[in-house]
């Protein structure tokens, strides 16, 4: 009796399967595409590389792939016309995101380029990252699981980056309610239930530790409150809606743009001034500290969680 409760309740399998597919394939993503980062390799061939990958692997990018380097904490993706290459010491953040029929999983590492000076600011956010997953069950304090980030990033000598959070996840939702700081917090009264779907993410730095938006990350959003009723243009009235038909609420790049509209550049331009897009700005270091970041999915059991983006060759937790 009790399992067939248990079985009534819990999260459905098939939805469990799609969670962790979208995991395995985010996490191959982000494994693979990380071989690629190297002295002198484009970012956008990087980026490209990354998200053909979740292609053909019948998954579909939940976000694009953001390549932040050095202070760049996060929110950056390559445009077309991109020629950037990574360089000698670089510090690289690849986060990746991939969903299956809207179930995301979402995942980052921190790689340094051919250099290995900040080998102990990645340590921090990685043994972060365990600790936070340790700690996840139900009813967990999320403030005692962002002090806990914090001790540890601390322990290195660095600072958490206290404005950035990890996430809950939802089908098509990027944020969907719950926050994971890397700090304590007075504010977090919601607690993680059984099957709740947690993106976790502690940021190190060796800077001041909040990030400030810089400029365009050339990731938007469509705004979902926006209501199409009295906008006059025709045109951007179906630019809208084919962008909705085609990401869903998630955000997408203006890479993604181009075969979708023949002048894409000025059509997100005006979409964006219509206030029907939102642009996403590059995170950056306040102090223009270097950062590290390591993001895992978890799904919340009766007991803890588990991962659903572990890499091929990586320890469990
Ligand atoms: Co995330």
């Amino acid at each position: 009796m009790k399992l067939m409760l248990w079985c009534l309740n819990s999260m459905d399998e098939e939805i469990k399967d799609k969670y962790f597919k979208a995991g395995e394939i985010a996490a191959l993503a982000r494994d693979k595409g990380v071989e690629k980062v190297k002295k002198g390799a484009s970012l956008l061939e990087v980026a490209n590389y990354i998200e053909s990958l979740i292609y053909s692997n019948n998954a579909k990018p939940a976000f694009p792939v953001n390549i932040a380097r050095n202070h760049i904490a996060a929110h950056f993706t390559p445009n077309p016309k991109n020629t950037q290459v990574f360089k000698k010491g670089d510090l690289v953040k690849i986060d990746v995101g991939a969903h299956i029929d809207g179930y995301i999983a979402d995942t980052a590492v921190t790689v340094e380029v051919d250099t290995d000076v900040h080998s102990s600011l990645c340590d921090a956010s990685n043994e972060a990252l365990k600790h936070a997953i340790k700690m996840m069950k139900p009813g967990v304090s999320l403030s005692k699981i962002g002090e806990t980030v914090e001790k540890t990033i601390t322990s290195y000598g660095f600072k958490p980056i206290e404005n950035l959070t990890g996430h809950s996840l939802n089908r098509f939702v990027l944020h969907a309610g719950l926050s994971i700081p890397n700090v304590p917090s007075i504010n977090l009264l919601k607690k993680p239930h059984v099957d709740d779907v947690i993106a976790i993410e502690p940021f190190a730095t060796d800077g001041y530790g909040r990030v400030i938006s810089g400029k365009g990350s050339n990731i938007y959003i469509a705004q979902a409150s926006k209501s199409l009723r009295g906008l006059r243009e025709k045109r951007s009235k179906l630019q809208i809606k084919r962008i909705k038909k085609e990401f869903n609420s998630l955000p997408f790049a203006f890479r993604w743009c181009e075969k979708l509209f023949s002048n894409a550049e000025v059509s997100i331009q005006r979409l964006t001034y219509l206030n029907l897009l939102h642009h996403f700005p590059q995170l950056i270091e306040q102090n223009n500290g270097m950062v590290s970041q390591k993001e895992h999915t978890v799904i919340v059991t009766e007991n803890g969680c588990e991962i659903t983006t572990l890499g091929k060759n990586e320890e469990v937790i």
